[in-house]
């Protein structure tokens, strides 16, 4: 049996998120902060512990030696990373057009640089997730404005029926996430799309085509897990207090890229000491020291 190749992830932080000017106006969305960290943080982690370490990153022209400085190489997070630029913001299906040569025949997984995900069994559905090679995987997520959303309907069998980008009268609840899994038909996909009446190339017509061919799979996250959204001053500031409120209840840092990349064996202790004591003049390097000290007590 053929060997399943390594899944690729691509992490989408173009766009100009003109509903946060005049914030966005000179930094972009995905390097703003989300209580202590930049909220590209977040996404990367999702990919992380879903053990996908070859990563690309697609910004606008402008945007990318701003994240260059940020992340490097990925070196420091035992990660290879790249940059693409994606010139105007024609829609997230173009991701996979840009990343052509990257994927290549690999299965990928694509995430949205805006999107915070977090829960206990998170790990463990993105573990089970991957290596996607036979169709697509989509995560749909229970939400109070699926018109802001895509939105997918299930029949009485649990299988999606259907799948509409923003419905004026939404067909369901249940909201699609910004984490996307794909065989490696979907450049193939992604190239046949005409753009849609606002322009862009959806990933909601990818999604359809999936179906349409029997192949969407759509897994419901429970209450369990939090979805969300920084796309608004209002939900920008609840993310951030969110993951503050969390953290500082347990002393435990959500998206600590560092602290991951150790725990996940991707980087060794001598790596994160260093790490640490570059940082140590701030509040997440200081975290960085006390759990470097716990573990040397506990050994976990
Ligand atoms: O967050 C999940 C939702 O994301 C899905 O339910 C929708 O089906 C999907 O279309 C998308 O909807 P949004 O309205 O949130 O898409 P938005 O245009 O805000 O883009 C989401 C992120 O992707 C945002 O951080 C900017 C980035 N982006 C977007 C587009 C269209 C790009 O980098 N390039 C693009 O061309």
């Amino acid at each position: 049996m053929a060997k399943v190749k390594p899944t690729k992830g691509i992490v989408l932080a173009g766009g100009y998120a003109t509903r946060l000017y005049p914030v966005t106006k000179t930094v972009s969305k995905q390097l703003l902060p989300v209580y202590d960290k930049p909220m590209i943080y977040y996404p990367l982690s999702v990919l992380m512990l879903a053990r996908i370490r070859d990563i690309m990153v697609i910004s606008t022209r402008e945007d990318r030696p701003l994240f260059k400085r940020l992340l490097g190489d990925g070196d420091r997070f035992g990660l290879s990373l790249r940059y693409e630029v994606q010139p105007r913001p024609e829609g997230i299906a173009q991701a996979f057009i840009i990343a052509k040569d990257f994927i290549r025949d690999h299965p990928c997984c694509l995430i949205l640089g805006d999107n915070l995900l977090y829960g206990d069994s998170l790990s463990g559905i993105l573990q089970r997730s991957i290596p996607h090679d036979h169709g697509a995987k989509i995560f749909a997520y229970w939400v109070n404005d699926p018109e802001r959303y895509g939105v997918v309907l299930f029949g009485d069998d649990g299988k999606p029926k259907d799948i509409i980008e923003k419905p004026e009268t939404p067909i369901s609840n249940w909201a699609v996430t910004g984490l996307y899994f794909y065989d490696h038909q979907v450049y193939e996909i992604a190239s046949s799309l005409k753009p849609s009446d606002r322009g862009e190339y959806e990933i909601t017509d990818v999604n359809r085509t999936y179906l349409e061919k029997g192949l969407l799979e759509v897994e419901r996250f429970g209450r369990g897990i939090a979805w969300l959204d920084t796309g608004t001053p209002e939900s920008l500031a609840q993310a951030t207090i969110f993951i503050q409120t969390i953290e500082q209840r347990q002393g435990l840092k959500i998206a600590c890229l560092e602290e991951i990349a150790y725990r996940m064996g991707y980087i060794s202790r001598q790596k994160l000491e260093s790490l640490a004591s570059d940082l140590k003049q701030s509040s997440y390097g200081g975290y960085l020291i006390k759990i470097l000290g716990e573990w040397g007590k506990t050994g976990s």
